[in-house]
């Protein structure tokens, strides 16, 4: 067992902190506070090649390993969480997808744009009434011979108003239940695409969170993503990588708020002596230090299977379930450990206690984690 990075793993780390520290920062609390996307920072993130980190180069990306991506997320979550899922959702659900499951034409026309980050793009599968019940899609694309006649509205769409492509699951034959569910590209300009307004958020405010609309969108047949019925499996084997990355979001966000919570702890003092010489606060650094070591080893992990094409599925609900229980446990203690001081703005630990909570809900709530990993340990499947 090696726990060594490569050269290249640890260039792009750094090169992600640096970015993280330099750019982001600055900015974070003004864009949580007004619910301001950030389009600049996006657009560095997007040169740095951050949007396409694991696409090979021929269509855009850096060709980067799964290790090298939850390296850099963790380091961008750990300063601001919300560029961090735009990041998320345009690698591991967008262009994944894309690169693992489309044709030569689909990667050359949407591919070669969403890596390199000309275009952001969108995972369209939750609706109002089928959010965890993934089978239960009541969006529909009705076979019309060359196309399919798209209606349905999407909700908590990540990259809702700022996409250019929405990678869209719809019914094609309800009777069929999931082996009648079709995945489609869908650009965001085409007529009868709607977007819906933008939620107002607890956390992860700087990103874009809309529902859309598609009224009688007419989607070209050669938009279909693999073959008729390969939609729900195409979600969830989006989701099963998709997932790794929450999870590193949700280590970045907990790794954050530690730092910054040990920093806190030595600097306040307290009945005569740092508070972090107090057992109380002590004790609490050291399972908060340990938890998340545990969240990093299983991302790691989990990174290393899908690098190594070994299956990863139960891996990933895994980590993902892990880091997000994880991340609001102890980004509520960091605030704790800060008293007052974590109550305000200026301290960063409250955004990172909001933006903790969506990770045990978005990519699969921690309950669906559970489902996923208990249904593994039916089929025999014990780690
Ligand atoms: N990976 C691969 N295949 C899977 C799978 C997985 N994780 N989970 C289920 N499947 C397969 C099953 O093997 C089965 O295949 P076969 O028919 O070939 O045997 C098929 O899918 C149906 O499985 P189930 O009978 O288990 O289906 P179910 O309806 O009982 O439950 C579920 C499936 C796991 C609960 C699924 O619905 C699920 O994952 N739901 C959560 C959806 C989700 O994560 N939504 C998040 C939205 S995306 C988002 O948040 C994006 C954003 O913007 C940030």
């Amino acid at each position: 067992m090696d726990f060594n990075f490569t050269e290249e793993q640890l260039a792009v780390q750094e090169a992600a902190r640096d970015f993280a520290q330099l750019v982001l920062k600055p900015g974070v609390i003004e864009r949580d506070r007004g619910a301001i996307y950030p389009t600049a920072e996006v657009k560095e993130m997007a040169e740095m090649g951050f949007l396409g980190m694991m696409v090979s180069p021929e269509y855009g990306g850096i060709g980067m390993d799964t290790i090298s991506y939850v390296l850099a997320m963790e380091e961008i979550a750990k300063v601001d969480a919300s560029a961090a899922v735009i990041m998320s959702v345009n690698n591991s659900l967008v262009c994944w997808g894309l690169e693992e499951y489309g044709t030569e034409e689909q990667k050359q026309k949407y591919l070669t744009k969403l890596a390199p980050g000309e275009w952001i793009g969108a995972f369209c599968l939750s609706e109002p009434e089928a959010g965890s019940d993934a089978t239960h899609q009541r969006t529909t694309a009705e076979d019309k011979g060359d196309y399919y006649l798209l209606n349905g509205t999407k909700n908590w769409i990540t990259n809702g108003g700022t996409s250019n492509i929405h990678l869209v699951v719809a019914h094609t034959n309800p009777e069929l239940k999931h082996k009648g569910i079709n995945a489609f590209i869908v650009e965001a300009d085409w007529e009868g695409v709607e977007i819906g307004k933008k939620e107002d958020k607890m956390g992860i405010r700087g990103s874009d969170t809309t529902s859309i609309m598609y009224n009688n969108v007419k989607v070209p047949k050669e938009n279909r993503i693999g073959a008729d019925g390969f939609g729900f499996t195409f979600a969830m084997n989006t989701l099963n990588g998709g997932r790794i990355g929450i999870a590193a979001q949700a280590l970045g966000i907990a790794q954050g708020a530690y730092e910054l919570a040990v920093q806190y702890s030595q600097e306040r003092e307290a009945f005569g002596k740092p508070i972090a010489k107090h057992q109380a606060i002590a004790f609490k650094l050291a399972e908060m230090a340990t938890d998340i070591q545990a969240a990093r080893l299983l991302i790691h992990r989990a990174a290393w299977l899908k690098d190594q094409h070994k299956n990863y599925i139960m891996a990933s609900a895994m980590a993902k379930y892990f880091a997000a229980e994880m991340a609001m446990k102890h980004t509520t203690e960091a605030v704790q450990i800060h008293g007052g001081y974590g109550y305000v703005a200026e301290y960063h630990v409250e955004r990172m206690m909001r933006d903790a909570k969506i990770t045990q809900i978005y990519e699969g709530t921690s309950e669906i984690q559970q489902i996923v990993i208990s249904r593994m340990i039916e089929k025999g499947v014990l780690y």
